[in-house]
């Protein structure tokens, strides 16, 4: 889809449709006040009949407005003014561009980025609308024979906003926007695709092409590489697999050339049967988004390449298969990771930290400011936080803020819990240094805790996106999440944000 930034007046605008919004109750947002007086009352006249109360999640279109250049008129409900928050926006921009999807247009003039957002700029609202438009419109449909096709397909969004001094500032938000969709469209991409096409192999061969359409530098390592380095907790999880499993880095440099990088560690487990500890067959098919960290952070090094951010940034993804075997790991196998410390396996499910624990001691190489991984590591954090939530774990408390902030800016928020030493002894094992889990209660810090473990070098934040990462039932489907929550995080670093 294209995009564009302009300020004027809706009664002027040559346009498929003009998009407005109307407050509960029938109260008309400016921009639908000055399509009524060019229309000498049409808006009005309408509402007063009842068909327009302005409940969040209505919308009303109307054809030949008189008074106007438009072909049509689309009126969205916002809800209460008073109530008018970050969700309340994007919701609104969600129905309206399905509206508008659906509709004959081609082109949407949109007004609703005038209209305010607690606390938001008009920067933040066009940014925020560019995500939504993309979402809204994303399908994924490449394995289906007979295509349900949108007859006639929005081409064109135009956002408008009320002050021309507000048009450079939208302008570098629309861009930063259209970056974190594209960000996000990779990522639920490679999540989406199932567990027989997305192979620890392809996810290599993903990143091995983004290096070169990207300017990135990559590096795959293989499967005797790493027993080089000692990876043997990662390498346990791939034994009962045929797929060859790859350890990807991929390196951003758009910094000095002497900065610390920022590194991304994403868990990229590309099918998770839970091993010789095998998963019950209910949902076990969403299993194959157990590489949605991995997704996310290569999502986010693209989005951070196509903003051309003046920084560092260092991507790393241990990639494998978890599945059952006469090669798999064994309840009671004791491996030795990296780091020297040794692994009881007491649960071959618990797989996820057992392939980052090497990852982030591997990390430690590249001589990091900080270390983010991104993974969906326990069922536990969707029993804690559901699917609203991404749970956030840190050893630093002003990185566990910033990055707090960050997802309440991006509307894809982190809630942060607990990483006392009093849960770490839950990992006690009677005959390795630790176990790979810590019992029923508290199951996604325990998890954490472990992670900490290989840790203490640097300054270290872990988000579990079990919750997060993906939607089952109806809708089900990923959602690209956390890449806008990074790449806030990143922008704001970069003091590219307003
Ligand atoms: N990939 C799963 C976590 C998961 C489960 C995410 C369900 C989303 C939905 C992870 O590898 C796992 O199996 N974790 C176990 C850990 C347990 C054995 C300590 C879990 O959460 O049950
Ligand atoms: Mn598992
Ligand atoms: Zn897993």
């Amino acid at each position: 889809m294209e995009f564009s930034i302009k300020s004027g007046s809706p009664e002027k605008q040559r346009s498929a449709c003009v998009v407005v919004g109307v407050f509960e109750p029938r109260k008309l947002t400016l921009a639908a006040e000055l399509l009524d007086n060019a229309a000498h009352n049409h808006l009005t006249d309408i509402i007063r009949r009842g068909d327009m109360e302005g409940k969040a999640g209505s919308t009303l279109l109307l054809h030949s407005v008189p008074g106007t250049l438009c072909d049509r008129v689309l009126l969205v409900g916002l809800g209460k003014e008073k109530e008018f928050g970050d969700k309340e926006f994007c919701d609104a921009m969600r129905s309206a561009v399905r509206t508008l999807n659906e509709t004959g247009a081609f082109d949407g003039t949109i007004f609703l980025t005038e209209t305010g957002v607690r606390k938001r700029t008009a920067a933040w609202r066009v940014r925020q609308a560019t995500i939504v438009a993309q979402e809204t419109v994303y399908r994924f449909d490449q394995f289906k024979s007979k295509k349900d096709k949108v007859r006639r397909p929005l081409r064109k969004l135009t956002f408008v906003v009320d002050r021309r001094n507000e048009l450079a500032g939208a302008e570098q938000a629309l861009n930063q926007g259209k970056a974190i969709a594209e960000g996000m469209f990779l990522a639920k991409n490679l999540a989406n695709l199932p567990g027989n096409l997305c192979t620890p192999a392809y996810l290599a061969e993903t990143a091995q092409k983004m290096a070169l359409d990207h300017k990135l530098e990559c590096q795959v390592l293989e499967r005797d590489e790493m027993a080089a380095l000692g990876m043997h907790s990662l390498l346990s999880v791939a034994k009962g697999s045929q797929q060859p499993p790859k350890l990807i880095v991929l390196q951003y440099k758009g910094g000095k050339s002497d900065e610390q990088p920022l590194v991304l560690v994403g868990k990229g487990v590309t099918f998770d049967t839970g091993g010789i500890s095998l998963k019950p067959a209910a949902e076990m098919d969403e299993m194959k988004y157990d590489m949605c960290g991995a997704a996310c952070v290569l999502g986010t090094i693209k989005a951070a390449a196509l903003t051309k951010l003046p920084i560092n940034l260092t991507v790393i993804v241990p990639t494998t298969e978890n599945m059952p075997g006469g090669g798999a790991s064994r309840p009671g196998d004791i491996v030795t990771s990296m780091s020297g410390q040794t692994i009881e396996i007491l649960n071959t499910d618990a797989e996820g930290r057992l392939i980052l624990c090497d990852a982030l001691t591997y990390a430690a190489r590249f001589a990091p400011e900080i270390v983010i991984d991104v993974a969906t590591l326990t069922g536990a954090c969707v029993i804690a936080l559901g699917q609203v939530a991404t749970g956030l774990f840190a050893n630093n408390d002003a990185l566990a803020r910033e990055l707090l902030n960050a997802g309440e800016e991006a509307h894809d928020r982190a809630w942060q819990m607990p990483l006392w030493n009093d849960y770490q002894d839950l990992l006690k094992s009677p005959f390795a240094d630790m176990a790979n889990i810590g019992g029923r209660w508290g199951g996604s810090i325990t998890a954490a805790c472990f992670l900490s473990r290989f840790t203490r070098k640097y300054v270290w934040a872990h988000l579990d996106i079990a919750g997060t990462a993906w939607k089952s039932g109806a809708e089900k489907g990923a959602t690209g999440r956390p890449v806008p929550l990074l790449m806030h995080y990143l922008l704001k670093r970069a003091g590219k944000l307003n």
